[in-house]
C-alpha cells in the first residue's frame, strides 16, 4: 500500500524565505510530488552533517576511516546509473529547430504530458529537500540563482559543496529575484513497509530542459550531471540559452590564472571534451625549466563569460567545488588534486580498501584486496583473469574548490576575470598539431566549431573514431549548435566594436601518437611549455610560423629546459599531412552540412579560404 498522499503537507517556510512565488511554486511541486515531508536547507555545517549520518544509517555513505581521510564518505551507485544520460537529455523548445539537430528534441506540451503522470506522486515516502544556490559569488552581476528541488538527500550533499548554497542564497533573492526552478527525483516512491534501496533509482530517465520557461526537470537518476541540476543542466545548457539571449557565454570551459616570475598575470579559459584532462590542466604545476611561474585554479569545468564595460571578457566559475574523474588520477598526474582530496571528500563508485580508504585504478599501486564499487571482493589475480574494475571508470570525487592548494586568489572574486586567451583542445592521434592560434575571431571560432575528439575503447567499445565536439559543447549547449556559433562571431564583433584587444584563440592537442601507437607529447605538467608559448604570443614575443589553420610555435619559441624533447619528436607532433588534413576539411564540410540550419556563412568562407591556402 502506498505512505497516505500527503496532500496538506504544510510547506510553511522558515523565516529566511521571504519569496512568495517561491514559496507558491513549492506548495505546487509538493501537491505534485506528494513527499511525506519538506526539507528547507540553510546550508549550515551542522545540516551537512545530519544529512551524511543520514545515508550513513541509509547505507548509502560509508564513512572512510578518519585517521586516513577525515570527514569522506564513499557512496556506490545502483549499477544502471553510473553517469550522464546524453540519450534521455531533451531541449523542449517549442520549434525543434531551435534546439537543432544535436539535440534530442520533444514538443513542450508533449513532454509535459509524459513528465506528469512520472512525477505524481514520484516522491511518497521520501523527504522533498529544498537547496538554493547561486551559480557563481553570491552578489555577482555574472551569477545566477537557481532552485533545486530533490528526494535524494545525496544530492542536497553535494550541491553544497558544488555550489554556494545555503540560506544566503535567499537573502540576493530577496521577495522577487528571479531563479530557475529545478525538479529532480529519483523516481522511486517509497512504499509503506517496503526496505529503501541505498541507490534508489527508476530505469525510465528524463533530463529535461524548457528553453522558453528556463526550467529544469529530472527523473530517475541520483548520479552526477543527471541529478546536480547546478552543473550541466543550468550552468550550461539553460545558461547557454540565457547568454545567447542576453549577451554573455557559458561555457564548457577550465579557468586558469597563469603568473610569470616577474608577477605578470594571465588568464585562459579552456574547453576540453569530457575526459581529456581539464582538471588536470586546471591544477598544472609548472615542471623544471619554470622555476618562479605559478599556475592557479580559478575553476576546472564552466565559465560564465560577460563583457565588462571596458570591452573586455570578464569570467567566474558558477560552481564552487570540484566533481572530477577519480580514476587515473594520481600524484603524478595531477598532485594538487590528490592533495585536494585528503579530507571533505565524497566519493562516489571508486573502491574500499581494507583499512576504510579509498582506491581507484590509475592512484598507484593496488591493494592486495578490496571491496568493488560493486561491493564485491576484488584483487589484482582475480581482475587479471575477469578484468573486473575496482572502481567504475566513471567514478567521481566531490570536494569543495577551496580544498585545491592551488586555489586562485580570485577563484570567488564576483568581478570575475578578465580572460586573454581561449584555448579548444580536442584528441586527436594524428591531424591536428600540439598548438595553433587563429590568425583572427572568426578563424578561431571556425576552428572551435569543426574541433574533434577521438572516443575512447572505454566509453564507445570502438577506438579512434572521430567525434565532433564544436566547443566541447556538444552534450551541453541547450539550443541550436549553428545559432550559437552566430553568438561566438557576435559577441566578437560586439568586443571588437569597442576597440578592446579581443582574447586570442587557440587549439591545442596533447594526444599525437607516434609511428609505435604510443603518445608522443608527455602532457600533464608539461603543457606549461606549450601555456608559456601563448603567453609569448600575447606579449608580442614569439613569431610563430605561417601554416594552413593558423601560427604554431617553432621548435626554438618553446623552453625546453628540464625535458627532453628533441626536434624530430617536435615534428612528430607538428607535422602537417595534406593527406590527412584533406580528409579532415571534407569532414569538416560534412559538419557543416549536418548543421546547415543557420550555419553562419562566414564558416564556409572560412573553410573555403582554409582550402585554397592548403592548395596554393
Ligand atoms: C563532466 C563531463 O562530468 O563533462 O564534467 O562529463
Ligand atoms: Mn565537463
Amino acid at each position: 500500500m502506498n505512505a497516505p498522499a500527503n496532500h496538506e503537507l504544510s510547506v510553511k517556510p522558515p523565516s529566511f524565505v521571504q519569496h512568495p512565488k517561491l514559496v507558491a511554486w513549492v506548495s505546487d511541486m509538493v501537491a505534485l510530488c506528494k513527499p511525506n515531508a519538506v526539507h528547507w536547507c540553510d546550508g549550515s555545517e551542522e545540516e551537512y552533517q545530519n544529512f551524511c549520518d543520514l545515508l550513513v544509517k541509509a547505507g548509502t555513505f560509508k564513512k572512510l576511516n578518519p585517521a586516513i581521510r577525515p570527514n569522506s564518505y564513499l557512496a556506490c551507485s545502483d549499477p544502471t546509473d553510473v553517469a550522464r544520460v546524453e540519450d534521455r537529455t531533451f531541449i523542449c523548445s517549442k520549434e525543434k529547430n531551435q534546439a537543432g539537430p544535436t539535440n534530442n528534441w520533444m514538443d513542450p506540451d508533449e513532454m509535459r504530458k509524459t513528465l506528469h503522470p512520472l512525477f505524481d506522486g514520484c516522491m511518497r515516502g521520501r523527504t522533498l529537500y529544498v537547496v538554493p544556490f547561486s551559480m557563481g559569488p553570491l552578489n555577482s552581476p555574472i551569477s545566477h540563482i537557481g532552485i533545486e528541488l530533490s528526494d535524494s538527500p545525496y544530492v542536497a550533499v553535494n550541491m553544497r559543496m558544488m555550489t554556494r548554497m545555503g540560506k544566503d542564497v535567499y537573502k540576493v533573492l530577496g521577495s522577487h529575484g528571479e531563479f530557475v526552478p529545478c525538479v529532480h527525483t529519483v523516481g522511486a516512491p517509497l512504499l509503506e513497509g517496503h526496505k529503501d534501496s541505498s541507490w534508489p533509482c527508476n530505469k525510465t530517465k528524463y533530463i529535461v530542459h524548457y528553453p522558453e520557461t528556463r526550467e529544469i526537470w529530472s527523473f530517475g537518476s541520483g548520479y552526477g550531471g543527471n541529478a546536480l541540476l547546478g552543473k550541466k543542466c543550468f550552468a550550461l545548457r539553460i545558461a547557454s540559452i540565457m547568454g545567447h539571449d542576453e549577451g554573455w557565454l557559458a561555457e564548457h570551459m577550465l579557468i586558469l590564472g597563469v603568473t610569470s616570475p616577474e608577477g605578470k598575470k594571465y588568464h585562459v579559459a579552456a574547453a576540453f571534451p569530457s575526459a581529456c584532462g581539464k582538471t588536470n590542466f586546471a591544477m598544472l604545476i609548472p615542471p623544471k625549466g619554470f622555476e618562479g611561474w605559478r599556475v592557479t585554479t580559478i575553476g576546472d569545468d564552466i565559465a560564465w563569460i560577460k563583457p565588462g564595460k571596458d570591452g573586455r571578457l570578464y569570467a567566474i566559475n558558477p560552481e564552487a567545488g570540484y566533481f572530477g574523474v577519480a580514476p587515473g588520477t594520481n600524484e603524478e598526474t595531477n598532485p594538487n588534486c590528490m592533495m585536494s582530496l585528503k579530507r571533505d571528500v565524497i566519493f562516489t563508485n571508486v573502491a574500499l580498501t581494507d583499512d576504510g580508504d579509498v582506491w581507484w585504478e590509475g592512484m598507484g599501486p593496488a591493494p592486495a584486496h578490496c571491496i568493488d564499487w560493486q561491493g564485491k571482493d576484488w584483487s589484482p589475480e582475480t581482475a587479471k583473469e575477469s578484468g573486473a574494475k575496482a572502481a567504475h571508470p566513471n567514478a567521481r570525487f566531490t570536494v569543495a574548490a577551496t580544498n585545491n592548494p592551488a586555489i586562485d586568489a580570485a577563484w570567488d572574486d564576483p568581478k570575475g576575470v578578465a580572460i586573454d586567451a581561449f584555448i579548444f583542445g580536442g584528441r586527436r592521434s594524428n591531424t591536428v598539431p600540439l598548438v595553433t592560434e587563429a590568425r583572427d575571431w572568426v578563424e578561431g571560432v571556425y576552428m572551435a566549431a569543426t574541433m574533434g575528439s577521438e572516443t575512447t575503447a572505454a566509453a564507445t567499445g570502438a577506438q579512434g573514431v572521430v567525434r565532433r565536439d564544436p566547443f566541447a559543447m556538444i552534450p551541453f549547449a541547450g539550443y541550436n549548435m549553428s545559432d550559437y556559433f552566430q553568438h561566438w562571431l557576435n559577441m566578437g564583433e560586439k568586443l571588437a566594436a569597442t576597440g578592446a584587444t579581443l582574447p586570442k584563440i587557440f587549439t591545442t592537442n596533447w594526444f599525437r601518437k607516434g609511428p609505435d601507437g604510443k603518445f608522443v607529447w608527455p602532457g600533464y605538467s608539461e603543457n606549461m611549455r606549450v601555456l608559456k608559448w601563448m603567453i609569448d604570443r600575447i606579449e608580442g614575443k614569439a613569431k610563430g610560423v605561417d601554416n594552413v589553420f593558423g601560427i604554431s610555435p617553432s621548435y626554438t619559441e618553446i623552453n625546453w629546459k628540464g625535458l627532453n624533447f628533441d626536434q624530430s619528436l617536435f615534428d612528430q607532433v607538428t607535422l602537417f599531412d595534406k593527406d590527412l588534413i584533406v580528409k579532415e576539411l571534407e569532414l569538416h564540410g560534412e559538419l557543416f552540412e549536418q548543421l546547415a540550419y543557420h550555419l553562419p556563412p562566414a564558416l564556409s568562407k572560412t573553410k573555403e579560404k582554409l582550402e585554397e591556402r592548403l592548395h596554393a
